[in-house]
């Protein structure tokens, strides 16, 4: 079965978890051969319309895209007439009309790509929307953590940070748990939610979340801008308390944890310089693995326009 559009992963079956994760392993495998391109989507148009930034997501979903052979515009927002007042509905009619098959959208506004789905005959893919979603982070997370434990079944993450405000702990977390994988949240008492997810340990004291023997500690990223008000001290306060010292780095590395983060990195806030270059850090294959997960997106969708 395939569906129109991505809007998060809740919606989404666990057969259709499974399949998207298997699609990503043959689209991974493209990226060592010299031709790195098929023509799966030739003559199929993606556009990207981010109105938050983002390196990411955007240039993986670009590089996605034109791995597959589809044409990629990117609707530059603040060069449009979005900052004359164009509504979203205005600019989707607009985008519409240039029958465009795919709409990659990133917003500050939870729900909005859901709102454009149901305006547009476009596949819509959230790349992230306010504090709601970002499933193809998701998807990237479980396809990383599979490459290291084929058997998921059991394992234990632990997600340390700005539980409240991170779409990406909201859509990793789910995924995992659908892939029998515990998870466990640890942060300030401000930043973790009090009524969290079923079956989802909350810890707010380092030492007690250590003793809880995670096999993967996933960084989220103190989102400053979603903040209204200090949920801390300060940012030193933080590292010290909930970041990757260089001698929790070491302990970690002693028990054979392994280390990611959605990016981007506050250098000093959530890790130490050195965690950058921990043999454990799965961070760059993150953003590998990103590439591969969006290409077996964009592959199962299927646009609802004419000709499909
Ligand atoms: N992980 C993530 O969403 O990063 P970007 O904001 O750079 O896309």
């Amino acid at each position: 079965m395939a569906r129109k559009d991505l809007l998060d992963i809740s919606s989404l079956q666990r057969e259709e978890i499974d399949l998207l994760l298997n699609q990503a392993v043959p689209f991974k495998e493209l990226f060592t051969r010299s031709v790195k391109k098929v023509p799966a989507l030739k003559g199929k148009s993606v556009l990207m319309l981010f109105y938050e930034p983002s390196t990411r997501t955007h240039s993986s979903f670009e590089v996605a895209a034109k791995r597959l052979s589809a044409d990629v515009t990117n609707f530059d927002v603040p060069h449009s007439s979005v900052v004359k007042g164009e509504s979203v509905r205005e600019t989707i009619e607009t985008l519409q009309a240039m029958r465009t098959d795919f709409i990659v959208v990133r917003h500050g506004r939870s729900g909005l790509p859901g709102m454009i789905a149901r305006m547009t005959k476009a596949s819509v893919i959230n790349a992230g929307d306010g504090a709601h979603a970002h499933p193809t982070q998701g998807l990237l997370d479980a396809f990383t953590i599979k490459e290291v434990f084929p058997e998921l079944t059991g394992k234990r993450v632990l997600i340390i940070g700005d539980i409240l405000h991170s779409r990406v702990a909201r859509s990793t977390s789910t995924i995992l748990k659908r892939l029998g994988v515990e998870v466990a949240y640890l942060g300030p008492g401000s930043l973790v939610p009090k009524v969290g997810p079923e079956n989802t340990r909350r810890f707010t004291n380092y030492e007690e979340a250590m003793k809880w023997k995670p096999d993967v500690v996933y960084l989220l990223r103190v989102q400053m801008e979603r903040q209204d008000v200090q949920y801390f001290p300060s940012l030193r306060e933080y590292h010290k308390v909930y970041g990757i010292t260089e001698e929790r780095l070491k302990r970690i590395d002693g028990e054979g944890l392994w280390l990611m983060h959605p990016g981007p990195v506050n250098r000093g806030v959530e890790l130490c310089d050195a965690a950058m270059d921990y043999s454990r850090s799965l961070i760059n294959q993150q953003v590998e693995n990103g590439i591969a997960v969006r290409m077996a997106v964009l592959y199962w969708l299927k646009p609802g326009g004419e000709g499909e």
